[in-house]
């Protein structure tokens, strides 16, 4: 892997050795340099930008937006507050948050424009978009302010220039049900238009969109925090007409990811796109990472989205190479609780079970790995301890389930198989008891085994037997 340049999902540092925060970015080419800008959480909210020409060695710039910027408001009615004051008049110490920056040069004006999302720094209830400028690209961005785009509720955005010099904004509105696109004025500092509604009460977010051979594609997550879910694209021929229904993109998380941009990289013969992609991590923000992927078209519209460890990307050829490393396991989620099957360690008596806990891609608790036996049975082996998931115990207990080191006389109480549910989910059921496992509904949390819940009535509520399985992408 030491050729390769860029790990996919690990941690990434700037050429001086200081961790890269800049999430929900956005990039932009400028005199030989890609730029990119992002959301930096450390401390005092800001915008973080750094540069690169090979997309590995990142050179940090500066902190281009930050709570002490300066303001200057504009012609249309914005709210300059970047230390909002609640109504009890206390100031948030972190300042108002800001996600997903963008930036585009108006050569017109000759003017960087960044636009964003902005938020009190309490709740997610204001849902505005906001507006700063600089005459460079990495200056100190004077800013302009926040409001409500013709009035609407605006979250997830982005930005995208045709290639005739007009820019779009899209961004999530009417409390993310549906996805706007407004056409920017000349100046690209307000809002002109809306253009478009896209794909109303859907519940779409971290739009991103590129062109390629006259086709504009638009990606996209569903809305589940920073939960991953499974991406999707879509395309049109022109950016105000019909656009295709979505189609899914890469896999039932997007390996782990949530899109925020795609970055187009003219190479000698062809150009490549590459997604770029968030990797949240919903137990501690800080420890969110980046992924980029080379996207692959097939005809005109199809587009896809395959996994791999690493990229090396190649300037002077334009190239891009891709590396994947063997099977690093698997998570399952409990889609009833949204949380992921884990081992129970307790300090004095080690390991006490199995139960559900929140996503988290540092810790080892989470990982999996299965055992091909037969016919469609497998084993469940705990990674970092060695133990395998069994139902507990005889038949007579067969409402237990545990963590235990494999025994060959109790062989069926190990096995597990797959039951099949719709849009990728399934049932684990026992081989032994024939029960599944199960979400137990007093504490939510625990797990115990119970009768095979046959055709789920989404009335209830949520499947507690639904899991999803998904494979660990690199970190
Ligand atoms: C995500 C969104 C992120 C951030 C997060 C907050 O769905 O894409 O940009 O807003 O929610 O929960």
């Amino acid at each position: 892997m030491e050729s390769a340049a860029i790990l996919n999902g690990m941690r990434w540092t700037d050429t001086e050795g200081r961790e890269i925060h800049a999430h929900g970015g956005g990039f932009l080419y400028d005199n030989e340099y890609i730029y990119w800008f992002g959301e930096n959480r450390t401390g005092r909210r800001r915008v973080s930008c750094c540069r690169s020409k090979n997309l590995k060695e990142w050179e940090f710039r500066r902190d281009v937006l930050t709570l002490d910027s300066s303001v200057k408001p504009v012609y249309y009615r914005t709210n300059l507050e970047l230390e909002p004051v609640a109504a009890d008049g206390t100031v948030s110490s972190q300042g108002a948050v800001i996600e997903r920056p963008k930036v585009l040069y108006n050569e017109k004006t000759g003017k960087y424009v960044m636009w964003m999302h902005w938020e009190n720094g309490r709740d997610y209830h204001d849902a505005r978009c906001a507006v700063a400028t600089c005459d460079t690209v990495d200056g100190d961005y004077v800013y302009h302010g926040s409001f409500n785009p013709i009035g609407y509720m605006s979250r997830d955005c982005t930005l995208f220039c045709d290639d005739d010099g007009t820019a779009y904004f899209l961004s999530a509105a009417r409390d993310n049900a549906d996805l706007h696109m407004y056409r920017l004025s000349e100046d690209y500092m307000s809002i002109e238009e809306q253009v478009k509604t896209l794909w109303p009460g859907q519940y779409r977010e971290a739009p991103a969109v590129m062109k390629r051979n006259g086709m504009y594609y638009l990606l996209t997550s569903a809305c589940t925090g920073w939960l991953p879910n499974q991406g999707a694209y879509a395309y049109s021929e022109s950016l105000t007409g019909r656009w295709s229904p979505l189609l899914p993109l890469g896999d039932g998380t997007t390996f782990d990811t949530q899109p925020t941009f795609v970055l187009p990289i003219y190479g000698k013969d062809e150009t490549i796109y590459l997604y770029i992609g968030d990797r949240w991590d919903p137990s501690d923000y800080h420890q969110s990472s980046y992924v980029f992927l080379p996207l692959v078209f097939s005809g005109k519209t199809e587009m896809s989205l395959s996994w791999a460890d690493a990229i090396d990307y190649d300037p002077a050829l334009g190239a891009v190479r891709t590396q994947t490393r063997e099977n690093l396991g698997i998570r399952l989620k409990n889609c009833a609780a949204d949380r992921f099957l884990a081992v129970r360690v307790d300090e004095k008596n080690g390991v006490s079970g199995v139960h559900v806990q929140d996503l988290s891609y540092t810790s080892q608790d989470q990982r999996w790995d299965t055992e091909d036996v037969r016919d469609g049975l497998f084993r469940l082996r705990h990674t970092a301890t060695g133990l395998y998931l069994a139902a507990a115990g005889g038949l007579e207990e067969h409402g237990q389930v545990s963590l235990a080191t494999f025994n060959d006389s109790r062989d069926s109480a190990y096995l597990w198989r797959k039951v099949e549910l719709e849009q990728g989910l399934c049932r684990l059921r026992n081989h032994l008891t024939e029960t599944c496992l199960t979400l137990t509904a007093d504490d939510g949390e625990s797990l115990h085994l119970s009768a095979d819940g046959g055709e789920w009535n989404p009335r209830k509520g949520r499947d507690p037997q639904a899991f999803l399985i998904s494979k660990i992408f690199g970190n």
